[in-house]
């Protein structure tokens, strides 16, 4: 049987062999100064895929229609190592980075995945600090990687869970994976010492709306944030509707029907969520009861502060989860003459500096129709 491919696969770039004048304009890039987009962005925020399959099959991510038994997944052979992710990570700190997160697919399914984080978590940020470094996993194998993953110097984790009912988790994930054994996983984190866990919730409006409630309910005062995602349109394959997006303002009045909540300042520039704190029966701010994000990226594109990139798990760089096309960067480490590392930070700025991206922004201004499209990138294998 043929393998099913999907075409954005066919459309990754290949590499462009330098000219010596544009190899001789990147060297030129003085590390020291701001190194900034083309809306002035800087880049704060690296998130590094480890392997594009996942043992879920979201309809919102991973459609099975698509993500088939035969789905061409990347070869062993294409996958960046861990000493080239730590090598480009590395050359992302020259340029300002101080959060890594790692995704996937499902970053728990790649072997060993605790080397890699004690290599990454040796970093260093400009200002001498270590990363905020941070993992995005459905928690399928949290409660039994939790303590290896603590040990190798993870600060904190984001668990994506979309309802606390069973039969709504079982058929959301496509995979009739138990809501118990995710629930279970985030109690060992807690339970190995992770204090910052967020939980991501991706509403689909007729599917869990109903949803919203019971799991402010059940993380309300438990130390963990829980985080509503408006559905977005991304890549070709998840059949988005504008209908099934669910804003985040109708989000937060349900809530605030249930329980008095306060807007909370911004920790810092570029945040995707919105966040509130719930208020005790005096009306004052109760931090013991934590809080919630409203992540609007439909209704309220934050575009305009976006700092984040985004390394696949083939080693292109790709600078917006809505592109085309990313740049490739494993190449300058594959070659006969492989590149220093002050080289590769150079050609990471050059890629930034060359950015405009703002699709949500364009979308939501009417510039761009709203919708997937066929030659997008795959959430799954760019990382969330
Ligand atoms: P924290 O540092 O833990 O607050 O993480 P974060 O909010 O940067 O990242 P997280 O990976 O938890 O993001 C949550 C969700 O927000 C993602 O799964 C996406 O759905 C959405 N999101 C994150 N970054 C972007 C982005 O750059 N653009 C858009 N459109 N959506 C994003
Ligand atoms: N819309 C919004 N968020 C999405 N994610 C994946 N696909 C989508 C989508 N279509 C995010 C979710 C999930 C993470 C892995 O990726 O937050 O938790
Ligand atoms: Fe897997 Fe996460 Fe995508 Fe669901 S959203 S299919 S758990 S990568
Ligand atoms: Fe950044 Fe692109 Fe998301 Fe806008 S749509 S916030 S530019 S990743």
């Amino acid at each position: 049987m043929s393998k099913t491919t999907i075409p954005l696969i066919d459309a990754r770039q290949r590499p462009v062999a330098l000219t010596a004048e544009a190899r001789a304009a990147i060297q030129a890039i003085d590390l020291n100064g701001p190194i900034l987009d083309q809306l002035s962005r800087p880049l704060r925020d690296l998130r590094i895929s480890v392997t594009d399959r996942c043992n879920f099959r979201c309809s919102y991510c991973m459609p099975k229609s698509v993500f088939t038994r035969d789905y061409a997944y990347l070869p062993q052979s294409d996958l960046l190592s861990f000493e080239e992710i730590t090598t480009i990570a590395q050359a992302s700190t020259r340029l300002g980075v101080r959060k890594i997160r790692i995704t996937g697919g499902e970053p728990l399914l790649r072997k060993n995945l605790d080397i890699l984080i004690g290599q990454l978590s040796a970093l260093r940020t400009l200002d001498g600090q270590p990363l905020d470094l941070t993992l995005t996993t459905n928690a399928s194998l949290l409660a039994k990687k939790a303590q290896a993953l603590k040990d190798a110097g993870l600060t904190r984790l984001t668990v994506s869970l979309d309802a606390l009912d069973d039969n709504i988790f079982r058929a959301m994930n496509d995979m009739d994976f138990p809501v118990a054994d995710v629930l279970e996983g985030i109690d060992t984190a807690l339970s190995v010492g992770f204090s910052d866990i967020k939980v991501n919730m991706v509403v689909k409006r007729g599917t869990n709306q109903d949803q919203i409630v019971p799991m402010a309910a059940h993380f309300r005062g438990t130390g963990v944030a829980l985080r509503f995602i408006e559905y977005m349109d991304v890549g070709a394959s998840n059949g988005w509707r504008m209908d099934e997006v669910l804003p985040s303002a109708d989000v937060l009045a349900m809530l605030q029907a249930h329980w008095p909540m306060q807007a909370l300042p911004a920790k810092s520039k570029g945040e995707t969520a919105k966040r509130y704190g719930y208020l005790d029966g005096n009306g004052n701010l109760d931090p013991s009861l934590g809080e919630v994000g409203l992540i609007s990226s439909v209704t309220e594109a934050f575009c305009h502060e976006c700092n984040r990139a985004r390394l696949s798990t083939d080693g292109r760089l790709f600078a917006c989860l809505f592109a085309t096309q990313g740049t490739e960067i494993k190449h300058l480490l594959r070659s006969a003459e492989p590149a220093d590392a002050t080289f590769v930070a150079q050609y990471l700025a050059h890629t930034w500096q060359q950015r405009q991206d703002q699709y949500s922004a364009l979308r939501q201004a009417g510039v761009i129709p709203a919708g997937n499209a066929r030659e997008r990138i795959e959430m799954s294998y760019i990382g969330g």
